[in-house]
């Protein structure tokens, strides 16, 4: 029977982080997968999570199920970090969320709601996009389609080929935007292009479908929702995924959230039925020990205080990287200006190269990137910065 299935290529992000830990050379670097490591290389386990997860072990008498919906506290805990506990749509009821087997668990759980909903509904992914969007979203039977976002010759958004495709956009039809630190162009929208988004959408009845995996990585926490906010206030319809694998390093414990904003509280109730309800048909019930630690860590007092503190060092730490990438690159005369570097925010920019170049910075430099030269900046440290600088220009 499974005789007809065919072998597939790797990954295109994971099959490169296995190539990096297949490779003993000890000038190795990874820039590929988007995970966030420190100046020594290592992705840590915040103290802030450690001392949750002691907490929880402790007290912990049960292994029984927690629910369809997940942990209800870190449901509230996650809502109101992302709309902000005042929202005026939080309070009135209107927001329906769950816990999800991380931010792909969650768009997982969207995708097949809006099939339900609408199985004849277009979902628009940026050009580029992450590239496990396609893919993930298409499994759930969605009819897929691309709006341009970035100019690849002048490292921004191209927001007016983008206001023209969503221009001819029908009511209904959703749009999918990354809430801050683009994956994988770094390029993100500002306040202003978000308000010019929301009114068009208002107008044409386009439905945002907001993925946002980084929130506290660009700007801050409650900068970076901006969008997320706006849309929640302005619009009768929004669907919200979040991550908790970036923002509190919980990557590997898959912990994530899928939230769906209704017109009124009735719609919200039958929203929020849904959303179980698919969940049950794909995984039944979300783990519970990352999302345990998480929703500790978001109510608890003293946690809250060290987190955000830990989230601030990372936070600072990818933008000084940016900093230094750019000024490392001038001061080689890189015959490419990379300062539209320092511009982009979060773990990812397109550093522009062809794929041939690529493959000899990881083959002949043991530099590891994605193949569209999609670099986590994350990666680069103060002991591999003039390496990694050196052997681009190298390849230039
Ligand atoms: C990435 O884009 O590298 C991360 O989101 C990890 C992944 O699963 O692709």
């Amino acid at each position: 029977m499974f005789q007809s299935l065919e072998a597939l290529p790797p990954d295109a992000i994971i099959g490169i982080m296995s190539l990096y830990r297949q490779d003993n050379d000890p000038r190795k670097v990874d820039l590929s997968v988007g995970v966030y490591q420190d100046d020594s290389g290592k992705t840590p386990v915040l103290d802030c999570v450690r001392i949750a997860e002691q907490q929880i072990l402790e007290e912990q008498s049960t292994k029984s199920y927690v629910g369809i919906a997940g942990n209800a506290g870190f449901n509230k805990s996650m809502e109101s970090m992302l709309f902000g506990v005042n929202h005026p749509t939080l309070r009135a009821g209107r927001i329906s969320s769950i816990q999800t087997p991380g931010g792909s668990g969650g768009l997982c759980v969207a995708g097949h709601t809006i099939v339900r909903a609408k199985p004849e509904a277009r979902v628009w992914l940026s050009d580029p996009s992450w590239p496990n969007h396609m893919p993930l979203l298409k499994l759930s039977g969605l009819n897929l389609e691309q709006y341009p976002y970035y100019d690849y010759d002048k490292h921004c958004i191209n927001f007016d080929a983008m206001i023209n495709a969503f221009n001819t956009l029908r009511s209904d039809d959703i749009v999918l935007l990354h809430g801050c630190c683009h994956n994988p162009c770094g390029a993100d929208l500002s306040k202003e292009q978000w308000n010019l988004l929301a009114d068009l959408f208002e107008e044409r009845g386009i439905v945002p479908f907001i993925d946002i995996a980084y929130q506290g990585l660009a700007n801050g926490l409650e900068e970076d929702a901006y969008g997320v906010r706006l849309m929640a206030e302005r619009l009768d319809e929004v669907v919200v995924v979040t991550s908790c694998s970036k923002n509190l390093g919980l990557y590997r414990e898959r912990v994530g959230m899928t939230s769906l904003v209704s017109k009124d509280v009735e719609r919200a109730k039958i929203a929020q039925s849904n959303l179980g309800n698919v969940a049950r048909g794909i995984y039944s019930m979300p783990p519970d020990h990352g999302a345990a630690v998480a929703g500790r860590v978001l109510s608890d007092g003293e946690l809250n205080k060290l987190w955000l503190k830990e989230l601030g060092t990372m936070r600072t730490r990818i933008n000084s990287l940016r900093q230094l990438f750019v000024e490392k690159a001038e001061g080689r005369n890189a015959p490419r200006d990379f300062s539209f570097i320092s511009e982009e925010k979060g773990m990812f920019s397109f550093l522009g190269l062809s794929r041939k170049q690529v493959v000899k910075l990881r083959e002949e430099f043991h530099v590891y990137m994605v193949e569209t030269s999609r670099i986590n900046v994350a990666g680069i440290n103060q002991s591999n910065v003039d390496y990694v600088v050196d052997s681009i220009v190298a390849v230039l």
